[in-house]
């Protein structure tokens, strides 16, 4: 029989995942639900088929019955939920970012490590995306030549109120953050961000651009716009020493019509990487009980933490920041 999982947060993303893993997907059965409104819990529940609710997720984590548990609760919410599923020797997938602070992301990298079992996958779905993943096995084919540029844009068409422009770098622009640590393989050494004025459709909130330099001298930068208005648009561009490689535009439909040449766009991430989420969740199932999830490990999405938080300092103080993370311990290495 396939794993039985439980599911924390049953929100935009929650829901999105409850139905993924009521699809069928790897055997897999959606067997419980908790969110903090137990309305939106049972809305979700019902819509897959009437899994068990759940008023307490430890009781949920606690749950022989429960394989594993996936968590798309609100990011405070993260890292005590992470922490259980590692006391219980759980298999946990929780969406970005790994955990709200840096200390919760260290706790958690030091539990992990001291159990000595991998349970902890990041919900950074870009790794599954088709598209990504070409660019990586492009340059890692060797043809390209060294990378020397990645240029991505990050655009939504419209975002909450409650996304302040330094939510844009420590959400948003997490998301190229840990893209460009997993097609580059090294780690950033310095960030500065420049920002331009806001938009007058969006007065409290600049654009920020994003300036990222890996150890070995490759410069990434990430234009993080979330009030774009004419809808969801992800962009990637490598440029390397003997030629390029670009993410190509999705939908991958071109429509001729009335004079005009035009490619559609998704209204927000979750057509748009439609195929990276069903793919995360399905290498992650397949993963299960071999102590090596599939994408993003629990040092990754430390990592990514650790360079959003020198990025919020670089834009805070204007200056070009280092990026200094802690000694990767052994138990992540080839991870
Ligand atoms: N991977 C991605 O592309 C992506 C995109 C958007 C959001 N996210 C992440 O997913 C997570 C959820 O985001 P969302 O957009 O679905 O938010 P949301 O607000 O739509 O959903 C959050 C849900 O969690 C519930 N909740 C609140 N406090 C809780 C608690 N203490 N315990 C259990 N449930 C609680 C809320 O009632 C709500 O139903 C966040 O960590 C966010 O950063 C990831």
């Amino acid at each position: 029989m396939g794993a039985r999982v439980g599911l924390i947060g049953a929100g935009i993303m929650g829901a999105d995942h409850a139905r993924i893993l009521s699809s069928g997907i790897g055997g897999a059965v959606l067997a419980a639900v908790h969110d903090a409104d137990s309305a939106r819990a049972r809305q979700v529940a019902d819509a897959c088929g009437g899994t068990q609710l759940y008023d307490d997720p430890q009781a949920l984590i606690a749950d022989a019955g429960i394989d594993a548990v996936l968590v798309a609760s609100p990011d405070e919410t993260h890292a005590a939920l992470v922490l259980a599923c590692i006391a219980q020797g759980k298999p946990v997938l929780v969406e970005k970012p790994l955990a709200a602070t840096l200390d919760e992301c260290r706790a958690i990298v030091a539990a992990e490590t001291r159990g000595g079992r991998r349970l902890v996958q990041v919900g950074y779905m870009r790794r599954f995306d088709p598209g990504y993943r070409m660019m990586k096995a492009a340059l890692a084919e060797g043809r390209l030549g060294p990378p020397l540029f990645l240029h991505c844009v990050h655009r939504n068409a419209v975002a909450p109120h409650w996304l302040t422009n330094e939510l844009v770098i420590a959400n948003s622009a997490t998301h190229e953050i840990d893209i460009a640590r997993y097609l580059l393989g090294e780690e950033f050494a310095s960030v500065s961000v420049i920002s331009p004025r806001a938009s007058s459709r969006a007065p409290t909130r600049q654009p920020q651009l994003i300036v990222l330099e890996t150890a070995s001298g490759v410069v990434v930068d990430v234009e993080a716009f979330v009030d774009a208005q004419y809808g969801y648009d992800v962009r990637a561009e490598l440029v390397c020493e003997n030629g390029t490689v670009a993410l190509a535009p999705n939908p991958p439909l071109a429509t001729r019509l009335a004079g005009q040449d035009s490619h559609a766009l998704h209204a927000d991430w979750r057509g748009r990487f439609a195929d990276a989420y069903r793919d995360q969740i399905g290498a992650w199932l397949v993963s299960l009980g071999t102590d090596r999830p599939a994408g993003s490990s629990a040092w990754d999405g430390y990592a990514a933490s650790v360079t959003a938080d020198a990025a919020l300092q670089a834009w805070r103080t204007r200056s070009r920041t280092t990026v200094q993370l802690d000694t990767m311990p052994e138990f992540y290495r080839n991870a």
